[in-house]
């Protein structure tokens, strides 16, 4: 008698990337950023583990890396001309392409869990300034006075910048900017999600509104590929839309990687901006590139955590 053959599914390994935003990034700030990284890689895989969806994880995370005062996002942000904290932040998931965005809000501690809410609670994908915070009322979540969001490093920046007159552009070509977190993962279930979380750039003007909180610029995901997020100079990420790309990239065949690659490259070559990318496919591959001198990363797979931030820097974390 034969016996018919089992149909073998391929496990997918639940997997988690996240960044810490691409800059050159100063020797003086190497450990606390590598050391950020890890933690909110080590948070959102818990989640993970826990049985919990892309989602969930991507926002925990991205919620370590905000109120980490290292980062430029949530507590940390960049501060605009006039001194004051504008934050965006995306949030999305690849079974639908439900997505939620917040953008120019102010007194909010985590606004990446705001942006969940807008995608979970609301008929819209992105809610601006006001009318955000208005929404963050009604939704009980957490309101701080905008001094507990300055820090001693953002107000240093902006008193560099308005000394040195410097165009935003000039700024962030000289890799004086710090830049955005954000994560990817995709989870037991080959559900992708993807997150980012920015105070933009200092001394943007009033109102500037950068890639992170747009569809397909600051990040972007599909369960049918993967997932990414993105880092860098928001309005040549915006022009290329980044993060669509390089998913359009993996729909013709290639790696996370190579897609992370190429679309840089055309970014480069296109409107000569630079930046970095986190990806996930949906079977758990990685990939992560960047432009920059620097882009502080982690992944963690197989109960394993990696980092890197130099450029083609891959370390294994030692097991605690
Ligand atoms: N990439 C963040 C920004 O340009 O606002």
């Amino acid at each position: 008698m034969t016996e018919t053959p089992t149909k073998k599914c391929k496990q997918i390994q639940p997997t988690i990337l996240v960044h810490g935003g691409a800059w050159t990034i100063p020797h003086s700030l190497s450990k606390p950023y590598v050391n950020g990284v890890q933690e909110a890689v080590k948070k959102g895989y818990e989640v993970l583990c826990r049985n919990e969806s892309a989602v969930d994880a991507v926002e925990e995370a991205v919620r370590y890396l905000e109120n980490d005062p290292t980062f430029n996002a949530g507590t940390g942000s960049a501060l605009n001309i006039e001194g004051d904290v504008e934050m965006d932040a995306i949030i999305m998931e690849g079974k639908n392409l439900q997505s939620g965005a917040v953008t120019c809000v102010q007194n909010i501690k985590n606004p990446v869990s705001l942006a969940r809410l807008v995608m979970e609670k609301t008929d819209h994908t992105l809610l601006a300034a006001q009318g955000a915070n208005q929404f963050a009322a009604e939704q009980g979540i957490e309101q701080v006075n905008t001094d507990e969001l300055v820090c001693e490093k953002s107000l240093e920046m902006l008193r560099e910048k308005k000394k040195y007159s410097v165009t935003v552009g000039d700024q962030f070509r000289q890799g004086k900017c710090h830049d955005t977190v954000g994560a990817v993962a995709v989870d037991a279930s080959g559900n992708v999600a993807c997150a980012t979380s920015t105070g933009g750039i200092t001394g943007k003007r009033v109102g500037r509104v950068g890639d992170s909180p747009l569809i397909g610029c600051g990040a972007y995901c599909d369960n049918n590929f993967g997932a990414v997020s993105s880092t860098g100079h928001g309005e040549s990420i915006s022009r290329v839309t980044l993060c669509r790309t390089i998913i359009a990239h993996m729909e013709q065949g290639l790696s996370p990687q190579d897609a992370a690659e190429k679309a840089l490259s055309y970014m480069t070559t296109k409107v000569q901006g630079s930046g970095g990318v986190i990806v996930v496919s949906n079977q758990g591959d990685i990939g992560m590139s960047f432009t920059t001198i620097r882009m502080a990363w982690a992944s963690m797979q197989d109960g394993r955590v990696c980092y890197g931030l130099d450029p083609g820097q891959k370390i294994e974390a030692k097991k605690c």
